[in-house]
């Protein structure tokens, strides 16, 4: 028997991802790059376990079990299973997969990345194989590619027709950049979305916009962003994001029918980063959003404590939602108001309840492997415990 556990980051898009050339090996038409978040706040967990005792192959996520068939997830099965040397007992056993979130999937962050990351990792593992497998986790989800990482990560589109050069490689670890922050404004929002998956194949095939992005603004956008990022200049790093974003999302609105991904509470969070840059001349905090309305800040640790103070101010935090419900992740310093900004700024608080919760996280390293059997989440008979 052998049974392995891992977990593996969330990622977050400072360049973004946004249409494929080839939908079967999800082979991207531009390069993106991104920084992995801390797996202690957010993760996924997977456990597998291979045994000559297990008599079928079986797969749990989230505490439901799914079939073995769906195309991605056996595409990188099938994969990982064609580099494994076929004279390993493990490789002849069944074996029993059983996959978590630490974070609600309600929140819509990447937890497909982060959870094909973590399977084709502890696959790696399971089948002991050593080399590239980021080209294997991206057949599961594109994005999982940049989560096999730890830091900052730069997913290169390629241009072989098999995807054998469409990888992921590491610009900077995650302690390059130490000041660097994340808080993660989780909107309230019920509306049904259409997938990134459904969204970007639908911009490929009718939006002109997305052309012109691929063809002339991503290559020297991203040599900018990874310039930016080895010399730890914010203010570039600030302002290519926030254009990065606005720019997926404005060939969103160009794709017919169109994808609207952002809400009018997106839309103010907008506002209130210009506002808050105008009034510290200078860009001071940065936006991003993936196909959903939540932002993502980055900032860095100085920026947090005046910035946190304007968004309690903007968006309350419901009286009867509990601060530790609410405030998740890293402690968060003194969330009083700073009532000088405040005043300064002069903008105009919304409801409460409008932000559902807040996540305060880091840059953080790769897929990591939990060595403590009380981490497996498998009992030794191959179901869940
Ligand atoms: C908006 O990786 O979820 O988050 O490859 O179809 O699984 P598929 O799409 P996915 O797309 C993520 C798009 C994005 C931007 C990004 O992360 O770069």
């Amino acid at each position: 028997m052998k049974i392995v556990t891992c977990v593996a980051p969330v990622n977050i898009a400072v360049i973004k991802y946004w249409g494929k050339r080839d939908e079967n090996l999800i082979l991207p038409i531009n390069d993106s790059i991104s920084a992995s978040l801390s797996t202690d706040i957010m993760c996924a967990k997977t456990t597998i376990m291979a045994s000559p005792l297990l008599k079928e192959n079986k797969f749990w996520l989230n505490g439901r079990e799914q079939t073995f068939d769906s195309p991605r997830f056996s595409n990188c099965i099938k994969a990982i299973r064609a580099r494994c040397d076929e004279t390993l007992p493990q490789f002849n056993w069944k074996i029993s997969i059983c996959s978590e979130n630490n974070f609600p999937t309600a929140a819509g962050l990447a937890s497909s990345a982060a959870g094909y990351a973590c399977l084709v990792h502890a696959l790696a593992q399971l089948y002991e194989i050593k080399g590239e497998i980021s080209d294997i986790a991206r057949q599961g989800s594109g994005s999982a590619c940049r989560s096999i990482y730890g830091g900052w990560v730069q997913w290169h589109k390629g241009d072989l027709p098999t995807g054998a050069d469409s990888i992921a490689t590491q610009i900077a670890p995650a302690d390059h950049w130490p000041e660097m922050r994340i808080i993660v404004l989780v909107v309230n929002d019920c509306r049904k979305k259409y997938s990134s998956t459904s969204g970007m194949k639908t911009t490929t095939e009718t939006s002109t916009l997305v052309k012109f992005r691929a063809e002339s603004v991503v290559n020297q956008r991203a040599k900018a962003m990874k310039k930016a990022i080895e010399d730890k200049d914010y203010e570039s790093f600030a302002e290519i994001t926030m254009k990065d974003s606005n720019q997926m999302h404005a060939i969103c609105l160009d794709t017919f029918p169109p994808c609207v991904y952002m809400n009018d509470t997106s839309h103010a969070i907008v506002n209130l980063v210009h506002s808050y840059n105008e009034y510290k001349k200078g860009q001071k905090v940065a936006y991003t959003f993936d196909a959903g309305p939540n932002a993502c800040i980055y900032l860095l640790q100085s920026e947090v404590e005046q910035f946190i103070s304007v968004v309690n101010h903007v968006f309350p935090k419901p009286a009867d939602i509990d601060a530790v419900e609410y405030y998740r992740g890293l402690t968060l310093p003194n969330k009083q108001l700073d009532k000088k900004i405040v005043d300064d700024l002069n903008l105009t608080p919304h409801d409460t309840g409008v932000l559902k919760y807040i996540i305060y996280t880091k840059v953080g390293g790769g897929p990591q492997v939990l060595g403590d059997p009380s981490e497996h989440l498998l009992q030794d008979n191959g179901l869940p415990k």
